[in-house]
């Protein structure tokens, strides 16, 4: 427990991807077929998958995260080469019910029962977004699930977090955003967001513009960072 606090938070906007809902677990159900190469396979795929948002929204030619993700693990697969149509089949229909990391669903009861706003903002498709959030069983526990298809361009470009200002009818400063990416942390933090920055995967500090407010290794230590007594 960090002890620390935000003040005046009214939502709080989760990323999606490795914050609440574990992109390893696709990749992790394939282990008898991929066997040694399956943590390989997953950390190419994620790594390819975010790279491409990135070069995709310098280039100015976007498609959805979709095309993105099934792009990635081709290209993972490739440099492995793994040769299995079936398997890239699986694998792609499996990233659309990712388990979410166990603490989600009460994290989300308590800021819902607090009077926080929740919403997710993400890179993922609205029909990624939809199968993964009602595979979960946490529908209920979100007032809104936006998507940077509603600007068209990548995180961490400004008008993605503006999506949360504009649709949570809130000021920056109170909105809690929330995320496992180093780099969205930052993103988000230079846009002007309070920010947590969920260190799950013990990575090392980022240097770019913006800093997390808060670092935290679980999602289990919102409630009280935004104020809401155990
Ligand atoms: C997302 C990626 C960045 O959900 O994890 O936006």
């Amino acid at each position: 427990m960090t002890g620390e606090r935000l003040h005046g938070i009214k939502g709080c906007v989760f990323d999606a991807y490795g914050t609440l809902f574990d992109f390893n677990s696709a990749v992790a159900r394939c282990r008898d077929v991929l066997g040694e190469q399956a943590d390989t396979l997953s950390r190419i795929w994620r790594e390819k998958q975010l790279q491409y948002t990135w070069l995709r929204s310098l280039m100015g030619r976007h498609e959805d995260f979709w095309k993105v993700t099934g792009d990635a693990l081709d290209f993972a697969m490739r440099s492995l080469e793994i040769r299995d149509e079936a398997l890239r089949e699986r694998l792609m229909s499996l990233y659309r019910v990712l388990d979410a990391f166990p603490e989600v669903p009460a994290t989300l009861e308590a800021l819902k029962s607090g009077g926080f706003k929740t919403a997710i903002l993400s890179n993922g498709s609205p029909e990624m977004l939809l199968s993964v959030v009602q595979g979960t069983g946490i529908a209920h526990l979100l007032d809104a699930v936006l998507s940077v298809e509603a600007v068209g361009i990548y995180k961490p470009h400004p008008s993605v977090y503006k999506i949360a200002v504009d649709s949570l009818s809130l000021d920056a400063e109170a909105i809690c955003f929330v995320s496992a990416n180093a780099w969205d942390a930052h993103g988000a933090s230079a846009f002007g967001l309070k920010v947590v920055w969920c260190n799950r995967y013990g990575q090392s500090r980022e240097i770019l513009p913006g800093a997390a407010d808060v670092e935290v290794s679980t999602l289990a230590e919102i409630p009280s960072i935004v104020g809401i007594r155990d």
